[in-house]
């Protein structure tokens, strides 16, 4: 395509940071002409906030592009620099976990204990014959012990491979197999939506498949039985029992710290690798600047699966190497009532909230009633990761759970860029709802056409990384080719993220959702994101999902899933006239070229575990020709439909 994505949002409101925040803000706007005088040396200096046992003597080595070295020489131990180091500079008694269970248990866990109990497991991993550069995969619900089971593999320099704990048997197996696990960390079970699931019985089955695995290492979470092979040990038998004493040894800067998986479009999972200082500093040094954290006063909340890139960096790495104070949640947001989030935030005096989109739309689902039964004052910054955020969502964030003033800041990054790249700085930004404003200070981004040209602002095109950065992937675990065809090859000598992204008039970057996803209607390419925002800033609407059918006339067709807020009658005439209207909000809004040519009432999308749109489904069921031009809640075979392809496609892959 020749022609870039159409730009067809128009947003101007604009929200500059609170005075008291910028004034006390952990970086200045000084920081972006710091980082662009001398980019390399803005992170030498950012990797001077961790400990290094051996100073590095070259910052990048790119002399073998796409392969990087960042802080060439130099040693450091990533478990050290998340714990050791705070108790050795007297902060043993702060806090590092609150931990709340599901069914209400709770623990509390400070920096000294969180070492004591690491150094345990590393003492128990070595035991069972795990030695430096050995893979440890780790298949376990939000509890501490997934905290400490990924700082003791960092502290003996074995690689994780967290699994997420809603996987199923395959998803397991084709991943140990992947890495060559000899070690599962996993427990009997977990609490989910008020019932205890089984964990353990899943290991059990794909370790039947994975000569590779010596040994299964259990923690006793909710006491249901299990069976047991002589491969099996328990946790408490085994780590509980260890010496609390341990020596960290440093690793060199570029030893692998672990492979995290993730799907995108094509059916085997990329090991994506990720190693230890320069990840370890640009983690630390974004969850500073973007978080603007403040040990000593703030409780953080990352409310992400630890499965998941946001849990490893923004739950363990980054937050542990500031010496963050938080709180880990193990279950879902509506167990056992739809204020839960709220009330935890009240509970703990959370400071600062990270989660994401899909969660923001559930919420406006259910209404602002519920977090306004909740004292959130406490509340002082607001972030958002995982898809573009909607304009309205972003507002209805800011108001009713920010109570007008927080910032928000909107995070982009991907599994595969290990840390935050594109986000507003909480005391420098004047934000807008939407976009995620700049790249950080010592990022180096782009929208380019197909030429790989830099689109003017207000231009739409690709978004590119240009320059390397410290806590990229390095490659595709044991698949350098497929490293260099996945991220490398679209243009010649930039990343390509696979997003589509917009610079509006100002330069100021706003997502577009994958390429993969942008329809194409009588020879314009238009952004489902686009439309999708559209729809939820009608004061109907709380959710929606836009996809591109095939359509005789114009090549694909707008179809779109909406669901309604709470309120909302869509009862016979009255989802009709609903329908209408939004048809017509969206071509108000966007121009008529985006006007959906149908809109279905819908009271859920199918979603992945991970919370995005599984919009190959609804393809499906928009190209499916027994539907109507009109289709609402009533008609019970939309959803059919789509919960039949959500029970086929159940996948285990994102
Ligand atoms: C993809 C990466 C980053 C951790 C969680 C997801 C989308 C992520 C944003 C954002 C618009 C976003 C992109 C990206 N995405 N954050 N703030 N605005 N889109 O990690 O599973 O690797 O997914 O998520 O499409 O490429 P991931």
């Amino acid at each position: 395509m020749s022609e870039t994505l159409a730009n067809l949002l128009q947003e101007t409101r604009q929200f500059p940071p609170p005075a008291e925040l910028a004034a006390a803000a952990n970086l200045t706007a000084e920081a972006y002409d710091e980082a662009a005088a001398d980019r390399l040396a803005f992170w030498e200096r950012q990797a001077r906030r961790l400990h290094w046992s051996k100073e590095w003597d070259q910052v990048l080595d790119w002399s073998n592009p796409p392969f990087a070295k960042w802080f060439v020489g130099g040693q450091l131990n990533v478990a050290y620099n998340c714990l050791d180091r705070h108790v050795e500079a007297g902060y043993g008694d702060r806090v590092a976990i609150h931990w709340e269970g599901e069914p209400g248990d709770t623990r509390t866990i400070t920096y000294a204990e969180l070492l004591a109990l690491t150094c345990q497991a590393a003492n128990a991993l070595t035991a069972l014959g795990v030695t430096a550069g050995d893979r440890v995969a780790i298949y376990l619900p939000m509890i501490p012990e997934a905290v400490v089971a990924m700082l003791a593999c960092a502290r003996i320099g074995a690689t994780h491979s967290v699994v997420f704990g809603g996987f199923s048997t395959d998803a397991l197996t084709n991943r140990i197999q992947d890495a060559n696990a000899k070690l599962v960390i996993t427990a009997d079970g977990g609490y989910r939506r008020g019932k205890a699931t089984a964990l353990k019985a899943t290991v059990d089955e794909a370790v039947s498949r994975c000569p590779s695995v010596e040994r299964v290492l259990v923690v006793r979470r909710t006491g249901q039985e299990v069976s047991w092979s002589e491969r099996d040990v328990w946790w408490h038998d085994t780590v509980e029992t260890a010496s609390t004493e341990h020596t960290a040894e440093a690793f060199d800067a570029e030893h692998p710290l672990y492979i995290l998986y993730t799907s995108g479009t094509t059916a085997k999972p990329k090991g994506i690798l990720h190693t230890s200082g320069g990840y370890l500093t640009q983690v630390a040094f974004t969850h500073h600047a973007v978080f603007d954290l403040k040990p000593e006063t703030d409780v953080y909340w990352c409310t992400a699966d630890i499965g998941w890139v946001t849990g490893h960096s923004y739950i363990v790495y980054g937050p542990l190497a500031n010496g963050a104070t938080q709180l880990m949640y193990e279950g879902t947001p509506d167990t056992p009532h739809r204020g839960r989030f709220w009330e935890l935030v009240q509970k703990y005096k959370v400071t600062i909230l990270y989660t994401a989109p899909t969660l923001i739309r559930t919420m406006m689902k259910w209404g602002e009633d519920i977090p306004k039964g909740y004292d959130l004052s406490s509340l002082r910054l607001l972030g958002s990761v995982g898809e573009p955020i909607n304009p309205e969502a972003w507002i209805w964030y800011r108001e009713n759970i920010g109570r007008g003033r927080c910032p928000i800041v909107d995070t982009w990054w991907q599994t595969e860029t290990g840390a935050i790249m594109i986000s507003p700085l909480p005391g420098v930004t004047a934000t807008k709802p939407g976009s995620a404003m700049r790249p950080l200070p010592g990022v180096s981004a782009e929208v380019v056409d197909d030429q790989a040209n830099p689109v003017p602002n207000g231009g739409g095109g690709f978004l590119v990384l240009t320059e390397p950065w410290p806590s990229m992937l390095r490659t595709i675990w044991g698949d350098d080719q497929r490293f260099i065809d996945t991220y490398w090859s679209r243009f010649d000598g930039l990343y390509f993220a696979g997003d589509g992204a917009k610079k509006d008039d100002d330069g100021d970057v706003w997502l577009l959702g994958r390429v993969d996803d942008v329809m194409l209607v009588s020879g314009h390419n238009i952004s489902t994101t686009e439309v999708e925002s559209a729809l939820v800033s009608h004061p109907s609407v709380a959710e929606a999902a836009v996809v591109g059918a095939t359509d005789p006339t114009t090549g694909q067709a707008i179809v779109a899933f909406t669901i309604p807020r709470g309120h909302v009658d869509t009862s016979g005439d009255a989802g009709t006239a609903l329908i209408a209207e939004l048809r017509e909000h969206v071509s108000k809004t966007l121009g008529p070229i985006a006007k959906p040519r149908q809109i279905m009432l819908v009271p859920e999308l199918p979603k992945t575990r991970s919370g995005k749109i599984m919009r190959r489904l609804l393809r499906d069921v928009a190209e499916n020709r027994s539907l109507g031009d009109v289709t609402t809640l009533q008609d019970s075979s939309v959803m059919e439909l789509i919960s039949a392809g959500m029970r086929a496609g159940k996948s285990d892959e994102d």
